[in-house]
């Protein structure tokens, strides 16, 4: 592939702390894990960041944290019924129900405006998720969570160091989550971060993650339900490199995905593209865009890209309705009409670092060759 989707690469530093983990015999939880958590933290300006051993971990930490905060198995937790699969799958694991909400398709996020008709006795959260890297209306989200008592878990997995009105992203809720697999912004093989700015909930989070223990007691002293859901100190080595070349990476990124957006203006009566707003900054995840008509055929465009060595990605689909995983819930096609039209009409590409001006050129070249055959 000319443009793969992500572009990982081990250098000297993550070598370096590998070298020193590896000549200690050490591969668990450790010195790396920690130095990790405090460049993390203080990167972002987050009080505390917990390492995990995914993003998926850290959303289903997260999620575990609510019983602590009075939640009972069974209840309800909102999230957007198009995202990528972990988010659902993160309610279940930790023994809540999803309650699928639509989302809009020029955003690719929740819709605010249909959150009040979905919350129910039970529900005690909603877990945003900040798609592709551009922040939901939290404003919105968050007076709704105010009035109704719930708690705001953000999934920012695909947007690391977004921005909503001069706030990072991860703790304008009570907890945010983070990935570190090989497309996104940092990379740690597999990884995860829980951060929040709460005393209470961190201490949660770290006892969780390591099955329930409380910090500081016995070994076999289980408060809580919790799992091994730990980093070791390999991948917390190459995460520590991508957190210190985060503004090189972010930037590059960046360059690419306004330069594409700007590249592809004239695309804009066939296609949805993601738009910057002047509230927020965006991190460049990927670029993506959704087909305006049907009669476009993504799934065309979609081969055709990647006959052009693009690697393509659809943007994840409705999980409830077009998603076997999801069937036994009893949803209908048509519930969720936004993340259904998006399901089918949407895909996404890499726009990383590792990308020249030329690569970026040669996308948009291809793009419109696309356009021009099924104007
Ligand atoms: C929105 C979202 N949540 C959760 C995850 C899960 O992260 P991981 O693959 O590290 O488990 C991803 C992964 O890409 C994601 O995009």
């Amino acid at each position: 592939m000319r443009i793969p989707f992500g572009n990982p690469k081990i250098g000297k530093v993550a070598r370096d702390r590998l070298e020193k983990a590896i000549a200690k015999s050490w591969a668990s939880e450790g010195e790396n894990v920690r130095e990790f958590e405090k460049l993390f933290s203080e990167k972002f300006g987050y009080k505390h960041a917990i390492a995990v051993s995914s993003g998926t971990d850290a959303d289903i930490v997260a999620n575990t944290a609510l019983y602590d905060l009075g939640a009972k198995r069974g209840d309800e937790i909102i999230t957007p019924a198009l995202a990528f699969v972990a988010t659902a799958n993160s309610i279940l694991a930790a023994g809540f129900m999803p309650k699928f909400v639509d989302i809009r398709v020029d955003t690719l996020n929740l819709d605010p405006a249909k959150i009040e008709a979905a919350i129910t006795g039970k529900t005690r959260a909603i877990q945003v998720v900040h798609t592709m890297g551009k922040p939901c209306d939290m404003d919105s989200i968050l007076a709704i969570a105010r009035a109704r008592k719930l708690t705001v878990i953000e999934d920012a997995c695909e947007a690391h160091g977004a921005t909503y009105k001069g706030r990072v992203v991860g703790t304008l809720g009570a907890m945010g989550a983070f990935s570190f697999f090989a497309a996104h912004l940092v990379y740690s093989g597999e990884g995860g971060m829980v951060v929040t700015n709460d005393d209470r909930l961190a201490e949660i989070c770290r006892s969780v993650k390591s099955h329930g223990r409380p910090a500081g007691s016995n070994y076999f002293d289980f408060q809580r339900m919790g799992y091994n859901s730990k980093m070791n100190d390999l991948e917390a080595a190459l995460g520590i490199e991508g957190t210190l070349a985060f503004d090189d990476t972010f930037n590059r990124r960046k360059a690419h995905l306004v330069t594409l957006l700007a590249l592809t203006k004239d695309l804009r009566p066939f296609a949805h593209f993601l738009v910057e707003e002047e509230h927020e900054k965006i991190s460049p995840h990927a670029f993506s865009l959704v087909l305006k008509d049907e009669k476009h055929g993504r799934d065309a465009l979609y081969a055709f890209l990647e006959s052009k060595e693009i690697q393509c990605k659809t943007l994840f689909g409705c999980l409830p309705t077009q998603h076997k995983a999801f069937e036994w819930m009893g949803h209908r096609s048509g519930e969720f009409p936004a993340a259904e039209f998006v399901g089918r009409n949407g895909l996404h590409f890499g726009v990383h670092q590792g990308l020249s001006s030329e690569d970026i050129d040669y996308v948009s070249d291809q793009l419109h060759a696309y356009f021009k055959r099924v104007k």
